[in-house]
């Protein structure tokens, strides 16, 4: 039986549970594949250790220099899972360069170098697999490129960070957000250092590689509208549900709008309907709705993070790429794309200001709507909120971004309204 020859690189949380099921399923993966796959050397700044703990056997080399990888003889094969940016980029880019096959999970790495990875894939006539790199164990990536290949995706809409989702879970029970940080820390599903998850940066990666693989063409993360968690408060997630019947999600949305290469990309907090299904996912879980024009609404749903769901993913990518290697039909990945232009579609918007207690406060805030053309859906001033405000919350009709946007500069220059202010977007 032939065999396929693989490195390893970085034997942490991921890299150390794939080592694991490529020698625990080590006989029914080659019999779904027809030829073994063999784990010929591993790379780990303590890769002697990580060796000696996963009982790998002498004749697996063992490197703490990932740069050697690529130029060891007879590998097939890498599999990055060293995390960061620089000393993956470079393992990955030499690896395609060289002709070998690469599966990484590493949504950085991609959504920040898309095109220079096509470039070099292209150029070696590799082909790189990156599943795990967006909702954890969520086949999602195959999908949109295998399942849906022949249909025309027009939105995808994700809860795609898990972190954030079980803070709001915990807020929509009444926790405040920064006990449930920590309470997400003490579970392990959240890094000591939060900020790109809380910021919505790690979701816009997310979105950036979702948008980038439908259209073909580069959406970088910086062309992602990104709007964190930090305004949400305990009273919007409670308002939310009582008034409004809808509770709050960090969505990344890529909506593509006529042809695919026009696309409006946005990672904010949302208020997503009770009913919806992305309401009902909780906790840590990841979920993607993807809406394609023939196939309707899909939703894809489960575990975003963990060691067993990402290392499921590395080695679903293992097996595709074991068998493009084994028929030779490894289609060389495309070259990049033509630039994508963005675009805007019009929203209905949430709007918690603090103002004074003052007369005629209200009427301006709904006058600088109002002179934009900005219609509003319901106003509300809850009692007892906010010790330095009075609390106006305003829903609108649907209206573009950069309209909303405009009026509330000048709400915020008001001399009555404080500049602390909580915009959400509502989900249809
Ligand atoms: N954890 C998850 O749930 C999950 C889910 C989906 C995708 N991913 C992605 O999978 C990748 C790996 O994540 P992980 O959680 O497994 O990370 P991890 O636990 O930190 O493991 C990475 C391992 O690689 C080693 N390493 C990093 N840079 C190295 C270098 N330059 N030379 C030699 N060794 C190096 C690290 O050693 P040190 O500890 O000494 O730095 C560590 O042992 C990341 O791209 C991550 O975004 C993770």
């Amino acid at each position: 039986m032939r065999a396929i020859r693989l490195a390893v690189a970085g034997l942490g949380t991921v890299g150390s549970e794939t080592v694991r099921l490529l020698r625990s399923r080590r006989e029914s993966l080659a019999r779904r594949l027809g030829a073994r796959l063999e784990l010929a050397a591993v790379c780990d700044r303590r890769a002697a250790a990580a060796a000696r703990r996963l009982g790998l056997p002498a004749s697996v080399r063992r490197l703490t220099d990932p740069g050697r990888l690529p130029s060891l003889p007879g590998i097939d094969a890498v599999v990055e899972l060293l995390g960061g940016l620089e000393a993956p980029r470079r393992l990955v880019l030499a690896s395609l360069r060289r002709g070998l096959g690469v599966v990484t999970a590493n949504k950085r790495l991609l959504a920040h170098g898309w095109d220079e990875l096509r470039e070099a894939a292209a150029r070696g006539q590799a082909r790189l697999h990156f599943e795990a790199s967006v909702a954890g164990g969520i086949p999602i990536l195959k999908a949109l490129e295998l399942g849906l290949a022949g249909d025309r995706v027009e939105a995808i809409y994700g809860i795609l960070n898990g972190t954030t989702n079980f803070i709001l879970t915990r807020m929509s029970e009444g926790m405040p957000a920064a006990a449930a940080l920590r309470r997400a820390q003490e579970l392990g599903l959240a890094e000591k250092d939060p900020a790109l998850d809380l910021s919505g940066r790690d979701a816009a990666d997310k979105v950036s590689v979702l948008a980038s693989l439908v259209s073909g063409s580069w959406l970088r993360p910086d062309q992602v509208r990104v709007q964190g968690l930090e305004g949400v408060s305990l009273e919007d997630t409670a308002f939310a549900r009582s008034a409004l019947g809808r509770r709050v999600k960090l969505l990344g949305v890529a909506r593509f709008t006529g042809a695919e290469l026009r696309v409006e990309a946005f990672v904010s907090p949302a208020l997503v309907p009770l009913e919806h299904p992305l309401a009902a996912v909780s906790d840590e879980f990841n979920a993607v709705l993807v809406r394609a024009a023939s196939a309707g609404d899909l939703m894809f749903y489960g575990k975003g993070a963990g060691a067993g769901p990402a290392a499921s993913a590395v080695l679903g990518d293992v097996l595709a790429l074991g068998r493009e290697l084994l028929t030779g039909t490894a289609p060389a990945a495309p070259r990049p794309g033509p630039a994508l232009r963005l675009a805007d579609s019009d929203c209905a918007f949430y709007l918690r200001l603090a103002a004074l207690d003052r007369p005629g406060v209200l009427s301006s805030v709904t006058a600088a709507l109002g002179r934009l053309g900005i219609s509003i859906a319901t106003i509300n001033q809850p009692a007892g909120w906010d010790p330095r405000g009075v609390p106006i919350i305003i829903t609108t009709h649907p209206t573009s971004p950069g309209t909303f946007g405009r009026a509330l500069r000048s709400i915020l220059a008001l001399p009555a309204v404080s500049r602390r202010h909580t915009v959400m977007r509502l989900l249809p």
